[in-house]
């Protein structure tokens, strides 16, 4: 009812802008928040800091399944190397809760619309429990899922032991038996990824060493068999049938070394086993919510597409942050400067459109181009401070 009664209201006080004379603010729309921030992960976070600090009326929801959700500890996120995400995560709620702009609530949304007619100023969002949020401008934080193969052990070791990228992991089970898993197309790549951390590697290619993928790795990658033997890596191309955990690195380790004893044993299709220490995984991720595609944002690929510049996607109003943006950058530190870097565009456009409500018709003009340039004059001094 309330998002009805504000949006013909706003619909009303449309109709006077032919009018070249000052209108007055209330043709701003008026909605329940400035922003609508979805995902409460660093990038989520990292919006709705910097959209409270210059109080707009926030509101950030969450369902609460991080991509590291399962992970020990989070590492190269410096001044918090080996912090555990969740304690990482509930400091930055602690701190921005102090902001009264800020608003955070548990929910998973459904939809999101905007509204026909308003040009990405005003959006009505949905969430599971059938509770309706309006907006003026929507930030899409929502991640990454990974798809892990159900074969017996890797989701239970998953983030654990078998681990996705050098700087999550890596260090702490440096110079143990190694195996890296996933596709042969990608056992290379994981190599070089690796090398100055273990030297005893096994790529455990799962039958994916066939004529055709060899073919499209002798043309992608010239002298690729070669650089695997020389690195020592050896392939084992049988199915892997379990990873049978055998020891837990969060019981034994070594706080003085940073070290992390889990012991897996690889068991492959004719009854062989090897004992390994450590895995890296090369599966595909997805979307983790599909709220983009329905407003305008164009997907590539996995990701939303965004213009790097702004976080700005296609669909007016609408910003996509974190890991799940076409920028292709996954990690924490990337996830909390989008989320800062959206934050800044939008509170500009927000400010652009009241600006113009300042002015008539014909001076608008002029907004646009002050707006246009202040923009990225501010973003600038922000990149240098
Ligand atoms: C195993 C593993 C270990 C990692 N370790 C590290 C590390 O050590 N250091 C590092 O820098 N990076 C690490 N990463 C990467 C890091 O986890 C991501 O880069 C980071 O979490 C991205 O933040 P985000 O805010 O984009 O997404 P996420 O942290 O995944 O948060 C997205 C949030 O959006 C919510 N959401 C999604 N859809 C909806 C919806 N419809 N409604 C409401 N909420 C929704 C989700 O529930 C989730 O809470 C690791 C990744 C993995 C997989
Ligand atoms: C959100 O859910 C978590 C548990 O998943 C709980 O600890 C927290 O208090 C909830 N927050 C709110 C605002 O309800
Ligand atoms: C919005 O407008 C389009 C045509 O521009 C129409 O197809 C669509 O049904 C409208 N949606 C709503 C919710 O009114
Ligand atoms: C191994 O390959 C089989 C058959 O393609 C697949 O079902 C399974 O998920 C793969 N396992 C791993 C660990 O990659
Ligand atoms: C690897 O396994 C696949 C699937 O079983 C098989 O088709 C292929 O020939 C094997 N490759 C080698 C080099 O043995
Ligand atoms: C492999 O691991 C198993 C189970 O922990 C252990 O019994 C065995 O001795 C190990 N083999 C080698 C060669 O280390
Ligand atoms: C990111 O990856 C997608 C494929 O998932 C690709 O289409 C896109 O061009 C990449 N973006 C950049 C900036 O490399
Ligand atoms: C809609 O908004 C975008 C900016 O987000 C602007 O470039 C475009 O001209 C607007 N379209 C209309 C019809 O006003």
């Amino acid at each position: 009812m309330g998002f009805l009664r504000n949006l013909s209201t706003f619909l009303l006080l449309l109709a006077p802008i032919s009018e070249a004379v000052s209108i007055p603010r209330a043709s701003i729309p008026s909605t329940d928040y400035d922003a609508l921030v979805v995902g409460g992960g660093p990038s989520g976070l990292s919006a709705l800091s910097g959209l409270a600090r210059v109080r707009r009326k926030t509101l950030l929801l969450d369902s609460a399944e991080y991509r590291n959700g399962e992970t020990r500890h989070m590492h190269d996120v410096i001044g918090n190397d080996g912090t555990v995400p969740a304690v990482f995560r509930y400091n930055a709620r602690e701190l921005i809760a102090k902001y009264p702009t800020a608003f955070m609530k548990n929910a998973t949304v459904t939809s999101i619309v905007s509204v026909n007619g308003t040009n990405g100023t005003y959006f009505l969002t949905t969430d599971a429990a059938g509770e309706t949020y309006t907006s003026r401008k929507v930030i899409l934080a929502t991640g990454l899922s990974d798809i892990i193969p159900d074969t017996p052990g890797v989701k239970e070791a998953w983030q654990r032991g078998i681990y996705w990228c050098p700087w999550c992991d890596g260090y702490e089970h440096r110079d143990q038996p190694f195996g890296i898993l996933g596709s042969i197309l990608d056992c290379v790549g994981s190599t070089m990824e690796m090398e100055t951390l273990n030297k005893d590697i096994i790529a455990f290619v799962n039958g994916t060493y066939t004529d055709e993928n060899v073919a499209i790795l002798d043309k992608k990658r010239p002298g690729w068999f070669t650089q695997l033997q020389r690195y020592g890596v050896a392939i084992e191309n049988r199915t892997i049938m379990s990873i049978e955990r055998v020891q837990d690195g969060a019981v034994v380790h070594d706080v003085a070394t940073d070290t992390e004893f889990d012991q897996f044993v690889v068991h492959v299709a004719d009854g062989t086993t090897f004992n390994r220490s450590a895995f890296i995984t090369n599966y595909p991720s997805v979307q983790h919510s599909h709220l983009g595609a329905p407003l305008g944002v164009k997907i590539y690929g996995e990701k939303m597409d965004v213009d790097p510049a702004s976080m700005r996607t296609a669909a007016p109003g609408v910003f996509a942050v974190g890991d799940a943006n076409s920028d292709n950058s996954t990690n924490v530190p990337h996830a909390m400067f989008t989320g800062k870097k959206a934050a800044v565009f939008l509170h500009v456009e927000l400010e652009k459109e009241y600006a113009a409500t300042l002015l008539s018709k014909r001076d608008e003009s002029l907004i646009e181009e002050r707006m246009g340039s202040e923009l990225e004059d501010l973003w600038k001094r922000l990149s240098k401070s």
